[in-house]
């Protein structure tokens, strides 16, 4: 995701058993003009699980060259975007704009996987909007083409990220395609988790917003998967405990001055629920070095009797 899913973030995951992390969205225009902040957001792969790298763009051509420079960052698949809806994006004809073209979606595999020698995978939406509900038709184009997985969001680019997701376009790229379809949108728990397999018959479930302040999610899908008991939640003193190890490892990563930046959107993450919300929002949006973020965790902990 973009903004979140840096490698620390991606580490941290892969810890608590996600499957696989995939890298925040890059432009392979970028990376071939050797942008070095584009290059930046690939450093660091999946902390032990699987790592794709996200490409973004409409070219076939700049986009199998995009993904040979990204190769450089070891990633054990290449992704393509074909959800994103920020103008920005689908105004040059990316992410979620891709959408009302599946032919081009399928020359987009094909020159990805035609040029590297890892699987080539998409993640798409629904459809452009309700008149445009093309998943299933870029689904087998992409599968066609030589798309090793789909993950699937089950909203049109015109529903963003709001009303609830419509299973049925996951069920229906599902029994479309032989591939491994990955559902996705509004998983918050393992219940949903499970509720969503069963309702589409897709293969895997992708977390976003869900695991963000909450990684263990990835360990109590797991375990409810397995069919074991769900971890116990960790309690407000860890949950502050594995926020700053996070945030540390950003200022690791990034240096403190980047990393305090980003935390102001990571930070309040860990802070759902909780009581004095307003201070806390406060106190996640001024950090500026790294002993802030301890001071948040402790504020946290005052004002929640911890
Ligand atoms: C802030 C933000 C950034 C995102 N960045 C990306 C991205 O870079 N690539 C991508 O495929 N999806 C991106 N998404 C979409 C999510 O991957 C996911 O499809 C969507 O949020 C629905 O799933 P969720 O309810 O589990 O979050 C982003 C979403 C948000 C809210």
């Amino acid at each position: 995701m973009a903004g979140l899913s840096d490698a620390s973030a991606r580490r941290l995951m892969a810890s608590y058993g996600a499957a696989y992390t995939v890298s925040e969205m890059v432009s392979a225009k970028a990376l071939c003009y050797g942008d070095k902040k584009t290059a930046a957001l690939l450093r660091g792969g999946g902390g032990g699980a699987p790592f794709g790298i996200q490409l973004f763009g409409s070219e076939p051509e700049i986009m199998a060259q995009g993904a040979v420079l990204a190769l450089k960052y070891r990633p054990d698949f290449i992704d393509i975007n074909m959800g994103c809806p920020a103008p920005k994006i689908t105004g040059g004809g990316a992410g979620s704009a891709l959408m009302r073209d599946p032919a081009l979606c399928g020359r987009l595999v094909e020159a990805v996987a035609k040029a590297v020698d890892l699987p080539v995978t998409v993640k798409m939406r629904k459809g452009w909007d309700d008149s445009a509900v093309t998943c299933v038709e870029t689904a087998r184009r992409c599968e066609a083409a030589g798309a090793a997985a789909i993950a699937l969001h089950g909203r049109t680019r015109e529903q963003m990220y709001t009303p609830p997701i419509d299973p049925g376009c996951i069920a229906a790229v599902k029994a479309a395609v032989s591939v491994p379809v990955i559902g996705n949108g509004d998983v918050t728990s393992a219940a949903e988790a499970l509720a969503l397999l069963e309702q589409t018959g897709c293969d895997a479930v992708m977390i976003g917003r869900g695991a963000l302040g909450s990684p263990w999610l990835f360990a109590e899908v797991k375990a409810a998967l397995a069919g074991e008991p769900l971890p116990p939640r960790p309690g407000l003193r860890q949950r502050m405990a594995v926020m700053c190890r996070q945030l540390y490892s950003m200022c690791e990563e990034k240096g403190e001055e980047a990393a305090m930046r980003q935390a102001r959107t990571q930070a309040p993450y860990y802070m759902k629920g909780l009581r004095g919300a307003a201070q806390l929002r406060r106190a996640a949006c001024g950090l500026t070095v790294y002993r802030d973020a301890e001071a948040l965790a402790r504020l946290a902990l005052e004002l929640n009797g911890g």
